[in-house]
């Protein structure tokens, strides 16, 4: 069934919750085991993909082979120290905006779902207590391509029922914004316009979307 309204779907990390510099650290920790020293600009590269191919990514920076046991054991431990860091996170760590954003489009009945690559997003949006505003969440463990694909965004308007082009999808990261495009939805980039110049629209936070310009996006 396709109804005919407009539905909001939001990637997790970097653009509801503070985690993108987590996911950071976590990696420029393992860099460090190789004495690589892992910049804030290479990690541009690492937000919205999968853990498997940022580590892929990172060994070939570093120019180690490994074997399967090997890879294995490197992404437990990547999850297990960026799981420390974000232990401790609570409400306060969602980003700026959101949380009224989302409680408009609440109350205007607009539904929403998450699109993330993170296998970590349930707990996470249970911990800022946002888990409960989105009608689906579809995450790392429900999708088989990472993006660019558009596979995650897909898969999010179907459960919202509504057709791509009446999807509105927010995202921090280049990957995500290109499988946004691909999938032939709206996309809104969140953060640095510079990075993510190939987004529709450009939004520093949410404290950004006026009043019209969410009329606008509602149509
Ligand atoms: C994305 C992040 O949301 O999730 C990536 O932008 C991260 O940096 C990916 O690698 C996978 O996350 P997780 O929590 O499953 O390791
Ligand atoms: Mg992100």
């Amino acid at each position: 069934m396709t109804i005919k309204t407009k539905g909001f779907v939001f990637d997790l990390d970097g653009v509801l919750v503070d985690t993108a510099k987590y996911h950071y650290l976590a990696w420029k920790k393992f860099a460090e085991e190789f004495n690589y020293d892992f910049t804030e600009e290479e990690n541009e590269e690492f937000k919205g993909v999968s853990r498997k191919r940022c580590l892929e990514i990172l060994l070939n920076k570093v120019g180690v082979e490994a074997n399967q046991d090997q890879i294995d054991q490197w992404l437990i431990q990547k999850n297990e120290d960026y799981l420390s860091y974000i232990s401790e996170m609570n409400p306060s760590e969602v980003l700026p905006g959101v949380k009224d954003f989302l409680d408009s489009l609440k109350s205007k009945g607009i539904p929403m779902a998450v699109g993330s690559a993170s296998k970590n997003a349930v707990p996470i949006l249970e911990k800022v207590e946002l888990l409960s505003y989105f009608t689906d969440i579809i995450d790392g463990n429900k999708v088989s391509k990472a993006k660019p694909d558009p596979e995650v965004f897909v898969l999010a308007a179907k459960a919202l029922h509504v057709k791509a082009e009446d999807t509105i999808v927010f995202e921090d990261a280049i990957a995500g914004i290109q499988a946004a495009n691909a999938a032939g939805m709206l996309s809104i980039g969140v953060g640095d316009q510079n990075v993510l110049c190939e987004a529709d629209y450009n939004i520093e936070n949410f404290n950004d979307i006026t009043n019209e310009f969410l009329t606008e996006l509602i149509g």
